[in-house]
């Protein structure tokens, strides 16, 4: 994939993701261009660093489309008239159809914030809280048509402290969103994509990639 591939991100809610990958862009370790970023929600502040950054943006709203078949229809429209290499969720709150994969050949990612297999879902850090987990984290994976269940392509830990409450985990995981999403969607763009309209399989994890995922500075010798 060149330098000129092309991204939209989807988003519910604050967009840190999306400002990281904005950050990374403008750093340099982002080559992909961000051409699009879309809400199911006209309110999500997310889509204000959208415009910040001069970033057109849509929003497709449940309540505009009667049912949800409507509303993924609709979605995946919005979506294809950008011609996405790749779209990343970034907190987006609903699950997407087969029809908006398609419409994105396939090549969709999300951020969830716990260690898939564990905690797929909403309020993934109280879930962890919950269950007493010592250690949790953040996952980047393939989206299928499942819950949090595509093949996962990377994934980065942090402790789970004794003081801990679902926002100051929610924090430390997110902390690593941050840098681990940006490199994930720039290894995955220097390819091997999996082809056009085939689903991504576990035989694409980022580990089979040509390059290795950096470390974050804060973690540099
Ligand atoms: C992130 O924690 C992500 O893992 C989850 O939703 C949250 C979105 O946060 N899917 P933000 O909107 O990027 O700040």
């Amino acid at each position: 994939m060149d330098a000129d591939a092309r991204i939209v991100v989807l988003l519910s809610g604050q967009g840190s993701n999306l400002s990281a990958l904005l950050r990374a862009r403008t750093e340099g370790r982002l080559s992909a261009s961000i051409v699009a970023v879309g809400s199911d929600r006209s309110a999500a502040p997310g889509l204000r660093h959208a415009d910040a950054a001069e970033i057109p943006t849509f929003v497709c709203r449940p309540r505009d489309h009667g049912s949800r078949a409507h509303w993924n229809r609709a979605l995946a429209s919005q979506l294809a008239a950008f011609a996405p290499d790749l779209v990343v969720l970034a907190g987006l709150m609903r699950i997407v159809s087969q029809e908006v994969l398609d419409a994105a050949s396939g090549r969709v990612i999300n951020v969830h914030p716990s260690l898939l297999p564990s905690f797929p879902g909403l309020r993934a850090p109280e879930q962890a809280l919950r269950a007493g987990v010592a250690i949790s984290g953040c996952t980047v994976h393939w989206v299928d048509s499942g819950v949090d269940t595509g093949p996962i392509l990377a994934q980065s830990a942090v402790p789970v402290l004794p003081e801990d409450s679902a926002t100051s985990l929610h924090q430390r995981i997110q902390a690593e969103e941050h840098w681990l999403l940006p490199a994930v969607v720039e290894r995955v763009l220097r390819g091997p994509l999996p082809a056009a309209g085939t689903r991504p399989s576990a035989a694409t994890p980022l580990r089979a990639l040509a390059e290795p995922i950096p470390a974050p500075p804060s973690r540099s010798p």
